[in-house]
Formats: C-alpha cells, structure tokens, sequence
C-alpha cells in the first residue's frame, strides 16, 4: 500500500455493503440499460416503467442523456471521444447507485456496440441491455424534439442515424419494438421481464 504510484487508496471494504443495503430495501439492485436511437421511445418508457416500480415499493433512479447531459456531462459533445466519455461516467455513476441498492434505469443512445461494451464492462454482471427498437423512418416520423429536422437540414452535426451511426445490439437481454408495440404494452413487457429479477425472494 505504502506503493501506490497514484497514491489513491479506495475504501470499500469498510463501508456498509451493498447486500445489506439490498435487504434494507427488500429489492435486488440491477442497472437496466435501454439503448436505441433518438425517438425511440426510450424516456417514455423509462419513466413509465420507474412510476410504475414506485407504485410496487422499489426504489428506482432514471439516469437519462437529456438530463445527464445538463448537468455532470455538460461538457461533452457528440464526438466518437465525448460519447465514450459520457457513457464511461454514467457507467460509473450506475455502478455507485447499484452498489447502493437502487435499481438503476438508464436511457442513453449509446449508439455502438463498443460504447456498450464499456458501459457492461464497468458495470459487470448487472448490466441488463433492453434494446428500444424502432427504425429510423419512424423516430423521424416522430420527431418529437425537432432534431431530425435539424439534422436533415445540417443544422445539426453527427446526428445519430442521420451522419452518426447506430449499431443495433447483437444480443440483447430483451428487445421492445415501439413501432408495433403501444406504450403501455412495451411498459408492461419490459415490466413482466425485470421483476423476477428485482424482487426479493
Ligand atoms: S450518447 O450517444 O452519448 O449515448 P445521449 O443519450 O447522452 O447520447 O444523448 C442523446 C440525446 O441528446 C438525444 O436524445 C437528443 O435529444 C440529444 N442530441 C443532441 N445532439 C445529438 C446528436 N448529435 N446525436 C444524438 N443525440 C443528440
């Protein structure tokens, strides 16, 4: 220890654990990870799926790219670096909500399968990958905030789907299609899916 070229030494061994911290809130603690283009309905479903986990008595945290990028990120762009930034520090904020028992629900574009990787990497066994799918005709049909508009017209630079890519995932743990699901359908699948896993036995 006397050693250490950073001279950083984490304490986390002394700190009350994350099991009891789980029992305490009589839930099990997973990072539920939604990744999907702009407009695929990734917050809609993100807060209707935590409201509803409210009602049931689980205590939940939404991490979201609108938010996130207002406030901790406020200094990362959409560059292939600032992309890989942003996710590698809200992997490591979900790791800290996680170790406090909270079942964290992230939406994020994360738009390839390397920024994923990351995310899981640092997050480990309880990163949980929903795939929010719909294709790109319809979230640009959508467009719901303007930005494919934008983007369509330059206004708007390595816009995901437009001159940024998006890489579906390969093998997600659980994929909702919005273009064929309404939302309450694609809430109460995503839903029936991750309670067995939070629900202490
Ligand atoms: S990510 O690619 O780094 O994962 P993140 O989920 O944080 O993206 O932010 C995506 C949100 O930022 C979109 O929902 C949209 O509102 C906004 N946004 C602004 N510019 C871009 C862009 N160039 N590409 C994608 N989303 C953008």
């Amino acid at each position: 220890m006397a050693n250490n070229p950073n001279n950083i030494h984490p304490v986390l061994d002394r700190i009350v654990q994350r099991e009891a911290k789980e029992q305490l809130l009589n839930q099990n603690a997973r990072v539920f990870w939604m990744t999907g283009l702009s407009g695929s309905g990734k917050s809609t479903i993100a807060i209707a799926v935590e409201k509803k986990l409210h009602e049931l008595g689980f205590l939940t945290q939404i991490l979201d790219g609108d938010n996130i990028r207002s406030g901790i990120n406020n200094n990362l762009g959409f560059s292939d670096g600032d992309r890989k930034e942003n996710i590698r520090r809200i992997a490591e904020v979900s790791k800290l909500f996680v170790n406090c028992g909270i079942i964290t629900i992230n939406s994020f574009v994360s738009p390839t399968i390397e920024i994923r990787n990351l995310a899981r990497s640092i997050i480990g066994d309880d990163f949980f990958e929903i795939y929010i799918n719909a294709p790109l005709e319809v979230c640009e049909k959508r467009d719901v905030k303007g930005l494919y508009k934008k983007a369509r017209k330059g206004e708007i630079k390595d816009f995901t789907g437009i001159d940024a890519p998006f890489e579906a995932p390969e093998n997600p743990d659980l994929e909702i299609n919005t273009a064929n699901l309404s939302v309450e359908q694609s809430v109460e699948k995503v839903l029936n899916t991750i309670l067995p896993l939070i629900k202490k036995m």
